[in-house]
């Protein structure tokens, strides 16, 4: 069975864990859209790793992982996150690791341009991870852009970098901002594409041979639905098809291919960057962080916190076609009295129950919640559904009515062994 992991929120539902418990069963781990922005954090054998780009199945031998070409690859960032997890004791060779030569690269200058663009927007700023995720997907459908095959062509990507460097120099300029010098760009990129250049392949006939042998692919969704640029709450978004379809696009594996789509979602609501929140809540925020819950695992900023809603759940949940929820940190909630869910929101006197596209809307956006008696029981060592507490039950059945998808997993802790599979 081919699977789809996807976030259902904004990002950091908890993916890393759920597609490392699946990975077990897998034989190929796909990571088709995103760059760097994503921040996995993966607790395996009492060690954490947070991983990048990477896809999760790199943790395990005998698996293979493979970087589709709907990433955005930034060889420098993916060289240090290489050396990092190497220094832990992980093996990143040549029959572990298959990155695509269609992927696009993320260059220096991006990462320069996305600061300035954030710069200029001054409190209008979308809160970037500033890994140059955007001006890379820019340069993709502008036409550009560079991919890994140019790469595997010094001379060639030397020669004509220089006309794209040329250009985003003069952007730097409108900025005040320091030029980059092409040749050392160029040497700086190539350098650390030379440790990447053995990995870099035609993955598709790959992934097809995979397929056609009945092996268990697994595709290892970045970000969340609502940060999805076409779906998410533009233009607060990331700059990919972070929902299923992404999938498919970022890998050239086609729909036929999938059987099954796990959303993975908190028991509550986080967002990082800026854009509307309706559920937002600065007492479960200073709750969760006065636990020392929710700081970002790429940036370290702290998470916004706020109460279920299951109007962006609803919404999720038909876009991905969600067949399963992997509903993580439910432990998060344990000691609340009193726990709130968004069952829909009330714009200028009109009650919508799936999200807007306008984003007056979205500022007006009023929740309309139910409440629902907390557990106040310790649920970090439940190993099965049976073991929660009723109100707990009574709590993610809910959470399910209202999502229209029912629940797969539940989480009650970082570890691997703290998730209970349902059903
Ligand atoms: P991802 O980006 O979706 O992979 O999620 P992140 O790794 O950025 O953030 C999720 C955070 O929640 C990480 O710190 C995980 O270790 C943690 N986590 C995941 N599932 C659970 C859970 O069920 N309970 C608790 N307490 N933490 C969890
Ligand atoms: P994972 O895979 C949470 C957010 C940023 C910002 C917006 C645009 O760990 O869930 P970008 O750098 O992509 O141009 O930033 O998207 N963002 C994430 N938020 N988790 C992520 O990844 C994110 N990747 C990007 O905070 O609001
Ligand atoms: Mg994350």
């Amino acid at each position: 069975m081919n699977t789809i992991i996807t976030g259902l929120q904004w990002g950091d539902e908890g993916k890393g864990k759920i597609v490392d418990y699946l990975t077990e069963d897998a034989d190929v781990i796909v990571r088709s859209q995103g760059g760097n922005n994503a921040g996995h954090t993966v607790i395996a054998h009492g060690k954490k790793y947070v991983l990048h780009l990477l896809p999760s199945g790199i943790l395990w031998d005998g698996k293979l992982n493979i970087i589709g070409n709907g990433v955005v690859l930034d060889p420098v960032g993916l060289l240090a996150e290489i050396e990092k997890v190497e220094a832990q004791g992980v093996k990143v060779t040549t029959d572990k690791l298959f990155i695509s030569d269609r992927c696009h690269i993320v260059l220096p200058f991006h990462k320069e341009l996305d600061v300035a663009r954030e710069a200029a927007l001054g409190d209008r700023k979308i809160g970037t991870t500033k890994r140059g995720i955007g001006p890379a997907y820019a340069d993709k459908i502008n036409r550009c852009g560079f991919r890994a095959a140019d790469l595997l062509r010094p001379s060639y990507f030397r020669e004509q970098v220089k006309h794209r460097v040329s250009d985003a120099n003069q952007v730097l300029a409108q900025f005040d901002l320091p030029q980059f010098d092409a040749e050392a760009m160029a040497d700086e990129v190539l350098n650390a594409f030379a440790r990447l250049a053995p990995h870099i392949t035609n993955v598709i006939p790959l992934l097809h041979k995979a397929w056609k042998d009945g092996k268990t692919i697994l595709f290892e969704g970045a970000q969340g639905s609502l940060l999805d640029v076409d779906f998410g709450t533009y233009p607060f978004v990331t700059s990919s098809n972070t929902t299923a379809g992404g999938s498919c696009t970022g890998s050239g594996m086609p729909p036929t291919a999938i059987q099954r789509v796990i959303g993975v979602c908190k028991a509550y609501t986080t967002r990082v960057g800026s854009g509307p929140f309706p559920t937002g809540d600065e007492g479960l925020s200073q709750y969760l962080h006065d636990l020392g819950r929710e700081f970002g695992a790429t940036t370290g900023r702290p998470r916004g916190c706020g109460w279920l809603d299951t109007v962006l759940l609803r919404f999720a949940c038909m876009i991905n076609g969600v067949t399963g929820l992997a509903i993580t940190n439910l432990d998060g909630l344990d000691e609340y009295e009193t726990l709130k869910i968004c069952t829909a929101y009330d714009v200028d006197g009109q009650i919508v129950d799936l999200p807007p596209a306008d984003r007056e809307a979205w500022d007006k956006a009023v929740p309309i919640y139910e409440e629902l008696p907390g557990w106040q029981v310790d649920t970090t060592a439940c190993r099965n559904y049976d073991e929660l507490p009723a109100n707990a039950k009574a709590y993610l059945t809910r959470f399910a009515e209202l999502c229209g998808a029912p629940v797969a997993f539940v989480g009650v802790g970082p570890d691997r062994a703290q998730t209970i599979v349902v059903g």
